[in-house]
């Protein structure tokens, strides 16, 4: 049972999302401990959490796969709740390289499900994603919406839920909450943590900041003949620190329920491409330069949430806006040109 005063342990916890559950998860009084491989993010976003909070975590630099550190942080740690965020999430490198996606986030996954079985621990929060819904969608995307992920990435987030509804099928013991989330972006309203991926950015909001910020010279608007309303694809964008909350509201669901549940966690508001490339200018008073391209293949014209189930049940509702969002991307990316430095240089 999770309390305020709980132990929580957050694998994948130096990343972007991680990171920004930190704050909040400190900040509401639980006791912190990341395991992290740092495979995609540095030490330095903890640094930062601590800053922020003024108060310490527990950093086991880490690969959920090794069975040994997962075992030996359960045993030295009195773990009431993990919150699984580890894993591989660029949706293009899991179609060239499908064998490395599905042995560190479903290979990754069960390691951690052995580790927690010999423990007593029966609580998990994990890390999902809206790209685990058919394409094309039928909108709003509501959690009973077909299923059908096109690539290796979606198809591990489905594999994974579906261990997961297994395991609390055949244990009635298991706490089970799978986050689907839409789009994050933004920042910690504090400029100290925010998005910071390696390598030129794969997703929208990034590369937006980082041609603001001089690192790119301009962004691609991949088609503008999308059947929107202006023609660029629409996107439920939710701001990080909304998201993260969202985490702890599902806790204190599983607090009072077990079993497993599926939530999306998005604002319900569908966003263009352009809409965000304007909202982000009036934000940082930066022009953005774009051209527009090819359409990237895989993209859907639109997608956005049906909220209600959150709303409903987790009590949850995000309260940023666009506005919000890139207002804190651009604090975040105009404070830290590079990042924390895991993202590469300028084309
Ligand atoms: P991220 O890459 O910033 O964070 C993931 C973290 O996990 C990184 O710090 C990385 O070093 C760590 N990690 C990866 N494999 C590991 C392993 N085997 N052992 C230990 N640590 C490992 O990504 P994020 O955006 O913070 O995403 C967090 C989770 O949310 C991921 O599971 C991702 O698939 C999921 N998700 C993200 C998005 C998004 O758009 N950001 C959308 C839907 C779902
Ligand atoms: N886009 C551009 N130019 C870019 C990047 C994106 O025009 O340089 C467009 C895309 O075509 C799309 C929109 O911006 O219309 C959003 O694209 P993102 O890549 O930011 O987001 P996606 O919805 O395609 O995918 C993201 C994550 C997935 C996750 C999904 C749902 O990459 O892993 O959100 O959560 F599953």
């Amino acid at each position: 049972m999770t309390t305020a005063r709980s132990t929580v342990l957050v694998t994948g916890g130096a990343g972007y999302i991680g990171s920004h559950l930190c704050v909040e998860l400190l900040q509401a009084g639980f006791q912190v401990i990341v395991v992290d491989n740092l495979c995609n993010a540095r030490y330095k976003s903890l640094d930062a959490v601590e800053r922020i909070t003024q108060k310490p975590l527990t950093f086991v630099e880490a690969d959920i796969r090794d069975e040994s550190a997962l075992t030996r942080i359960f045993r030295t740690n009195d773990i009431d709740a993990v919150i699984h965020f580890a894993g591989l999430k660029a949706v293009g490198e899991s179609t060239e390289q499908p064998a490395l996606y599905y042995d560190n986030n479903i290979n990754g996954t069960l390691k951690l499900i052995e580790a927690m079985q010999q423990s007593a621990c029966r609580t998990l929060v994990f890390s999902s994603s809206a790209t685990v819904y058919r394409s094309p969608p039928e909108l709003p995307l509501t959690e009973d919406s077909p299923t059908g992920p096109s690539n290796p990435y979606g198809r591990s987030k489905l594999m994974i839920e579906e261990i997961l509804r297994d395991l609390s099928a055949a244990d009635p013991d298991w706490r089970i909450s799978a986050l689907r989330y839409f789009n994050p972006v933004g920042a910690h309203p504090s400029g100290e943590i925010g998005e910071d991926p390696a390598g030129p950015p794969n997703n929208l909001m990034p590369f937006i900041s980082q041609v603001a910020v001089g690192r790119r010279t301009k962004l691609h608007i991949f088609g503008n003949d999308y059947d929107t309303h202006d023609g660029t694809g629409v996107r439920d964008y939710i701001h990080v620190v909304d998201l993260a909350r969202g985490h702890l509201k599902a806790l204190d669901y599983l607090a009072e329920h077990c079993g497993m549940t599926v939530h999306n966690l998005g604002t319900g508001n569908g966003y263009s491409v352009l809409d965000a490339v304007r909202a982000f200018e009036a934000a940082s008073g930066v022009t953005i330069p774009y051209e527009v391209v090819e359409r990237r293949p895989g993209d859907t014209a639109a997608s956005y949430a049906d909220v209600g189930r959150a709303r409903d049940e987790l009590g949850w509702c995000a309260e940023y806006d666009l506005e919000a969002m890139c207002a804190d991307a651009w604090r975040w990316q105009s404070r830290h040109p590079e990042g924390f430095g895991v993202g590469g240089e300028d084309e």
